[in-house]
């Protein structure tokens, strides 16, 4: 694993802005996995720059999204494919015939999880994963307690990360309670991990990835066990770590 310390947001953004350009240049056809939540907005943000200014060209580039709240259709406001929609996809040249995000309103969930592990698998599989992490250590919507070897499934949100996502909806109440997410042992097979966390309060689940014991009560920290993992931060979520990277 390697871990890299940036002195703010705006370096860790642009760092992991850099290696998915440098591996779409090097591979135009290449698949991506794509996250939601705040931590990478930056990073699409400098994508679709070096689109705009740079010509970094994505129409041969396959994408699959993490994860989905079950419930919402594609257009709710708060759902992610509105998320990758508004914050990326449609800013850049992403061929919509090759993006893959998790179904919310899939009628079988059982059989549309199977789908979409088949579909990576038929694209070549995933070459570069980009995570976020949960102030709880969840990759994706894999709470804690998540099989590390689990596949994409529904899975229950845990009080705290619903509370965590209460602030996109009016209430807590509104924030679904399940979600269709990439199971850990997906993740896993991804060729490259990269990923992003920042602010204090990722701290404890930074120490907890980097540092502690692989359990499945911090699911991040399965990461240890990948063979090409990169973990970029800020000086605020690399604030508990002990050892000097
Ligand atoms: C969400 C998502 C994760 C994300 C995490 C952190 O619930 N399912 O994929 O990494 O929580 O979000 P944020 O980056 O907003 O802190």
């Amino acid at each position: 694993m390697l871990v890299r310390i940036n002195e703010t947001y705006d370096e860790v953004s642009k760092e992991g802005a850099r290696l998915v350009a440098e591996l779409v240049r090097r591979k135009p056809n290449c698949v991506l996995g794509f996250a939601t939540g705040s931590t990478p907005l930056g990073m699409y943000k400098e994508l679709i720059r070096m689109h705009k200014q740079e010509g970094l060209d994505f129409s041969k580039v396959t994408t699959f999204n993490l994860d989905e709240y079950v419930g919402l259709p594609p257009e709710h406001d708060q759902s992610y494919h509105y998320f990758m929609w508004e914050n990326l996809f449609k800013r850049i040249n992403v061929n919509q015939r090759f993006v893959y995000i998790p179904m919310g309103m899939a009628a079988d969930v059982e059989q549309f999880c199977e789908w979409y592990e088949a579909q990576i698998v038929k694209a070549g599989g995933i070459d570069l994963q980009i995570l976020g992490i949960g102030a709880n250590g969840h990759i994706a919507f894999n709470e804690p307690g998540s099989s590390l070897g689990s596949r994409t499934r529904i899975k229950t949100l845990t009080g705290s990360t619903r509370e965590a996502n209460a602030r996109f909806f009016t209430n807590q109440d509104q924030v679904p309670k399940y979600a269709i997410t990439m199971g850990v042992g997906t993740i896993m097979d991804a060729k490259t991990l990269l990923l992003l966390a920042s602010g204090e309060g990722k701290a404890a689940a930074i120490q907890a990835t980097c540092e502690g014991p692989i359990t499945a009560m911090w699911p991040a920290t399965i990461v240890q066990m990948h063979r090409q993992a990169t973990v970029i931060v800020d000086k605020p979520a690399a604030s508990k770590l002990t050892l000097k990277y």
